[in-house]
């Protein structure tokens, strides 16, 4: 067993306090992965004062030196994948594939971030004035205070960590509790490809005790956070407060639409990926499927046929489909979540339990479940459960889907499956989501894309690809005189 530490000033270090708190694999509650600190705001503060420092000189280093570095992270992370998605694997559950996609994701985000440090565009525009010329730059924010959650441990912090190095910011970095392991190896990856000391620095612990100091930390310039909509409203408040930045990526209740002119057994590869991948704790996860009653009945009873031979198992198993929740109190969410739906009325079609058989006794495991005769106003249908549960909700034409698609507080993701071109593009107009597939599950965005929902889901900003660095900088506008008189903008002819 491990005894981890913060990264604080270019040293591991304990949490002040000397407190520790354990990080078990969710399969098999007996495997302790290791013990991390439980910070505090005094180590908070320390990380804070160091990421502080450390950006006078970060910010000066050239950006594609900078890029160099994630670079390096990025080839390292390539050498280790295997490795790494195995630690993965062992503290959060995901089946061991997924794990090597979630690695590839921070690879993938590594190489664009990198060649962004070449990039970094600014705009040029012509002054109103002679002998003058008008730029806009883009400066680093500061000291950013980044909030990651347990279901990408790897991904979603490289989409903060690394465009925001490349942009030259510094860091103080609160991974999920739930993952720390990962989050470690990501600051060694990038040590060891060269960051200096106090530009990285990490700090374990829990949302109370570690997570709001940073976030209130008057010399914290930006927060961005991943997690639950009920954290990420409290962050947007104390960051309104305190006069900071602050990027949201929270939750999501994406649905699957199924039109008549579907491919059916493409639409039902979709859904089982979607919903049940990740044992459905994504945010883009399928949690409604939307059917056109034309092809419902049909459908519904070609879905429980597949999802109930799901293998349920130990993600380190390669035989595994699904493999645990990641933790306790999840395991009750989604239990209290298939109560409610039954005894508000829906049909429970699959699952709806609790897998505790066969060496399963030792884990978070809860099967595949499928509700139907779901209806708009029923819970089940609006809020978001992160775990195997799937809502099935009838229609009768496309108008219908797309408005009960659309009918939730959130708008990550959506999808639609149909071979109709103008069905196709309709939803694409008319859904209200940040992301829209076609053909394809709710699942499954690529790094060099923008990600990020409207509504209830975030608060206008989008991670990944070129957009994530519209999170990480400040414009700034440049006019260079050259006329060698004072010219007075909008009251000097020219
Ligand atoms: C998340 O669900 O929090 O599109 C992120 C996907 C992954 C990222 C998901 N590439 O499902």
């Amino acid at each position: 067993m491990k005894q981890y530490r913060n990264y604080i000033e270019g040293k591991w270090v304990d949490a002040g306090s000397g407190k520790t708190f354990e990080n078990r694999n969710p399969a098999r509650w007996s495997d302790l992965v290791g013990t991390f600190p439980e910070s505090s705001a005094a180590d908070v503060d320390r990380a804070v004062r160091a990421a502080k420092e450390a950006f006078e000189s970060w910010r000066l280093m050239p950006a594609p030196g900078r890029g160099e570095i994630v670079r390096k992270a990025g080839d390292l992370m390539t050498a280790r994948k295997e490795e790494i998605a195995m630690a993965m694997t062992r503290e959060m559950g995901k089946v061991l594939e997924e794990a090597r996609g979630d690695v590839q994701e921070g690879i993938d985000t590594a190489y664009y971030a990198a060649s962004e440090g070449r990039r970094l565009f600014g705009v040029i525009a012509p002054s109103e004035l002679s002998n003058k010329f008008n730029m806009a730059v883009r400066m680093p924010v500061g000291v950013c205070g980044l909030i990651t959650p347990w279901n990408f441990p790897m991904a979603i912090p490289t989409w903060k960590i690394f465009p925001a190095l490349v942009a030259g910011n510094t860091i103080v970095f609160k991974p999920a509790e739930d993952t720390p392991g990962t989050a470690t190896t990501l600051v060694e990856l990038l040590l060891e490809a060269g960051l200096p000391p106090g530009v990285l620095n990490l700090v374990h612990g829990h949302g109370p005790g570690a997570g709001a100091p940073l976030v209130e930390h008057p010399d914290v310039d930006l927060i961005c956070f991943t997690g639950s909509t009920e954290v990420g409203r409290k962050i947007a408040e104390a960051c309104g407060r305190t006069g900071k930045r602050v990027a949201l990526e929270m939750g999501g209740k994406n649905a699957q639409i199924v039109m008549d002119d579907a491919d059916l057994d493409l639409a039902l590869e979709g859904v089982l990926w979607g919903a049940f991948g990740t044992t459905g704790q994504r945010c883009t996860a399928t949690s409604r499927l939307i059917v056109h009653e034309a092809v419902h009945e049909k459908f519904v009873e070609m879905l429980i046929g597949k999802a109930g031979k799901l293998r349920i198992g130990d993600g380190s198993d390669g035989n595994a489909d699904v493999g645990p929740l990641i933790n306790e109190q999840q395991l009750r969410t989604v239990e209290q979540y298939v109560e409610i739906g039954t005894s508000e009325g829906a049909k429970l079609r699959l699952g709806g339990a609790r897998e505790s058989s066969n060496g399963r006794e030792e884990g978070w495991f809860f099967k595949p479940t499928v509700l139907s005769d779901v209806t708009p106003s029923m819970r089940v249908a609006r809020e978001e459960i992160f775990g195997p549960v799937l809502s099935i909700l009838k229609v009768k034409s496309l108008e219908e889907a797309i408005r009960l698609s659309n009918d939730t507080e959130y708008g990550l993701s959506s999808s639609i499956y149909t071979q109709n071109i103008n069905n196709a593009y309709r939803a694409i107009r008319d859904l209200r989501a940040g992301i829209t597939y076609v053909n394809a599950p709710t699942i499954g965005a690529e790094a060099h894309m923008p990600f990020g929902g409207v509504k209830g889901t975030g608060n206008g900003h989008r991670e990944g690809g070129w957009t994530a660095f519209e999170i990480f900088t400040e414009w700034k506008a440049v006019y260079v005189d050259y006329s060698g008189k004072l010219q007075r903008a909008q009251i000097d002819d020219v």
